[in-house]
């Protein structure tokens, strides 16, 4: 499509009708100038195209396509090849049902664990968040399929999700919520960017300047063209005006009227409008470009499901090794969702699977002696006298059997896209079941299905736990996989699940008030919080069980002492110190060692992982390389990225909680933080600047009479009186400088003269 020669052909009409779709998922066709329409589809973690009535809830059947592990899920796999697999089976998906655009991944911040929509993120962290949103994102546009990276920005929470002002300070947007978004946009050139409905710091996401042109393009330097949540769209033209290119779904035209209208009287510039018309031609003629001829095979695209999902599941507890089970062991499931097990969410990413596999039936396919009971009835939970007799069938069995294994977790109303959970726990009626089985059953296992954390008041109670997420139509193999050993869980948290609900940074402000929310824990979220505040918790980031052992030792910098704007390189060696071959996700902390008086920071933050795969007695060197963003924090003084001089920690481990290796390295800022001095600076900030040392430190001499000079006239002072540095350092360092004149140590002018000058220097 030669879109220079296309643009001066369109009318002012056909321009505006572009910016907005055709229905729910195409963009719109001209005929006349041969420009095709293209699709867009939900997403993330599969394809949901309608073929018949259109919404953007889930609510009509879309075809069927297989169902692969929710983001949460994923992210547990701190798999990068684990995304990538994904990536490519749903890029041959929409190839063959020629869909141009997939909408996903999802990279909002796990803020809050009652954010209804947590299981379609990956993380708390937007380090880990971006490695694996980045990884899916390349590896489905190497497919020749768009992907759409959303909700851009700050969309963390279901409850007035289409209204909220969301209000975060710069450092926050930048240090947690951004970064995702970024490395997508940097690393895996993502070609879409969808708005989010809420507004950010008073102004709508879609009509938002800062947001959609002067971080998303002139500071990344993106490229694609940005789409509207659905729904999304405020005010059309002031939204062409911040950079928002096509809105969806489309409607019966009266927003691209509004557009015509605007550029007609002159307060819209229609170069503004053929700005964004050219990048949705772009988008277009590239999905023409990129379509290609494949045969989609459902059966092999299930088994990856299945294979993925394996990854994915977190082994929580295992007492006295009870798993991996032997087939031979007498068992039996207990739980509806050993046979309809919960695999998905609900809302737009809901996807109609090709084939579900439970674990009851695909153990017992393996051969695994097992039986079944219900435990509980999950249309029905409300009903006591139903559950009571459940329970007591349930107990029953488990008696009888040499194991209990409890399929338990979040039925679909409990968590979806569309409402936020008001509590962390399970279902009363489930709770009771597990403590009433491990009550007659020694050896009880449960497996969890939730999108995110739930309480376990039972976990000391029971032998095992294996935290199952909502991991796709395979889930019920890949469970019997992991619960009879032929698949080594090597999953683990890429959230932390807290003690209680009341632990969590954002409980005193989730969901917000009067349409507002305030992300006022600031960069503190996630275990960046619980560990700065020293909590205990349910269990840490990072955390998760194999059925074998790993040793760490051997770390090696390749520095000791380096420049922010150096590269360091870190290795170490691990080992499997067991019997069975397993996977052992390495993680690497940063944690600084710096000027307290610099902005607060969290003890550590996750800057590098690498999942590896070892034989018994095997050994391999994990790699990490560490720039600059490993060691900064975003300084609203410079709006840029900042590494304070100091001494960091490198710290190499199996969970946030479980560090297993540590050295450090010395870093020589190239940058110097601007200042502006006014007379109220305390005297302990005006010293750390040599200027404002020698100007305290001869004011002071002289006014205590140990120098007669003049104290312009003075030469720096070398050495100070111990009496003054005492008084500094005993008395001075809280007080305003402007103090100096009130107690007859400085004239006014003399002050102000001195600000002016050092001001310029560095203000
Ligand atoms: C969701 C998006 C989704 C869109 C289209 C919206 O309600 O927030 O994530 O892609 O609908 O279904």
């Amino acid at each position: 499509m030669d879109i220079m020669d296309i643009l001066p052909q369109l009318t002012l009409e056909e321009k505006a009708s572009l910016c907005s779709g055709y229905y729910y998922w195409h963009t719109k066709s001209i005929e006349r100038l041969d420009i095709p329409r293209v699709m867009m589809c939900d997403g993330p973690h599969g394809l949901r195209k309608q073929t018949g009535p259109e919404d953007h809830l889930g609510i009509h059947e879309s075809i069927k396509s297989v169902c692969f592990p929710s983001a949460s899920a994923l992210a547990a796999s701190f798999n990068t090849d684990v995304m990538k697999e994904l990536g490519e089976c749903l890029g041959k998906e929409c190839q063959t049902e020629n869909v141009g655009m997939l909408l996903g991944p999802g990279v909002n911040m796990k803020r809050s664990p009652l954010c209804g929509r947590n299981f379609e993120y990956f993380s708390e962290d937007p380090y880990l968040a971006g490695e694996l949103a980045s990884a899916y994102v390349k590896s489905l546009q190497a497919q020749g399929v768009a992907a759409c990276v959303k909700h851009f920005a700050c969309n963390d929470q279901e409850t007035e999700r289409m209204s909220i002002d969301t209000e975060v300070d710069e450092r926050t947007l930048h240090e947690i919520y951004l970064p995702a978004f970024e490395k997508v946009i940097k690393e895996a050139k993502v070609r879409g960017v969808m708005c989010a409905y809420n507004s950010l710091n008073g102004t709508f996401c879609s009509e938002n300047k800062n947001l959609l042109t002067d971080i998303l393009r002139d500071q990344w330097g993106y490229e694609g063209f940005v789409v509207t949540d659905w729904g999304a769209v405020k005010d059309r033209v002031e939204g062409v005006r911040a950079g928002l290119d096509l809105e969806m779904p489309g409607g019966p035209g009266a927003q691209d009227q509004k557009i015509v209208e605007a550029v007609r009287d002159g307060s819209l510039d229609e170069r503004d409008l053929d700005r964004i018309v050219k990048r949705i031609l772009q988008f277009v003629s590239d999905c023409t470009e990129q379509k290609r001829e494949v045969v989609k095979d459902y059966e092999a695209d299930h088994k990856k499901a299945a294979e993925l999902a394996g990854e994915c599941m977190v082994l929580l507890e295992n007492r006295d090794d009870i798993l991996p089970l032997k087939k031979e062991t007498k068992a039996v499931f207990i739980g509806e969702f050993a046979v309809t097990p919960r695999y998905q969410g609900g809302g737009s990413s809901h996807v109609n699977p090709w084939k579900v596999e439970d674990a009851y039936h695909a153990a017992e396919s393996a051969g695994a002696d097992v039986t079944f009971v219900k435990g509980y009835d999950v249309k029905n939970e409300k009903d006591k006298k139903l559950a009571a007799h459940l329970i007591e069938e349930a107990v029953e069995a488990a008696g009888k059997a040499e194991t209990a294994v409890v399929f338990a977790g979040l039925p679909d109303e409990y968590e979806s896209e569309g409402w936020d959970r008001s509590t962390l726990d399970l279902p009363e009626v489930q709770n009771r079941l597990i403590e009433a089985v491990a009550a007659v059953q020694p050896n009880t296992v449960v497996v969890v299905h939730a999108g995110a954390p739930v309480i376990m008041p039972w976990r000391d109670q029971v032998k095992a736990i294996l935290l199952a997420y909502l991991c796709g139509e395979g889930v019920g193999a890949a469970e019997a996989d992991v619960l009879y050993g032929s698949v080594n869980p090597s999953g683990k948290l890429a959230e932390t699940f807290p003690l209680e609900l009341e632990h969590n940074p954002s409980y005193l402000n989730f969901p917000g008030a009067n349409g507002q929310v305030k992300y006022r824990e600031g960069v503190f979220i996630g275990y960046r919080y619980y560990d700065k505040k020293k909590l205990e918790v349910e269990y840490p980031f990072g955390y998760g069980l194999s059925y074998t052992s790993f040793d760490y030792d051997n770390i090696r910098l390749d520095r000791k002492e380096m420049k922010d704007t150096d590269v360091l390189h870190v290795s170490c060696r691990v080992t499997n110190t067991g019997n069975v071959q397993g996977k052992e996700i390495v993680q690497l902390y940063v944690e600084p060692e710096t000027d307290p008086a610099l902005e607060e920071r969290p003890v550590r933050e996750l800057k590098g992982f690498a999942k590896i795969d070892l034989k018994p007695g095997e050994s391999r060197e994990a790699e990490f390389t560490l720039d600059k963003r490993a060691f900064a924090y975003y300084s609203k003084e410079l709006h840029d990225w900042y590494v304070p001089d100091g001494e960091y920690r490198i710290q190499i481990g199996a969970s946030s909680r479980d560090l297993r290796l540590e050295d450090s390295v010395r870093i020589e800022s190239t940058q110097a933080l601007p200042v502006c001095y006014t007379q109220y600076i305390t005297v302990g900030r005006l010293i750390r600047n040599e200027k404002g040392r020698q100007f305290v430190l001869k004011a002071l001499m002289k006014y205590m009479g140990f120098s007669k000079l003049e104290i312009e006239e003075q030469s720096d002072v070398e050495e100070c009186p111990e009496r003054i540095e005492q008084t500094i350092q005993t008395t001075m360092l809280g007080m305003p400088l402007r103090s100096m004149v009130t107690y007859g140590a400085l004239r006014e002018e003399q002050l102000n003269r001195f600000l002016t000058e050092i001001n310029q220097e560095s203000c």
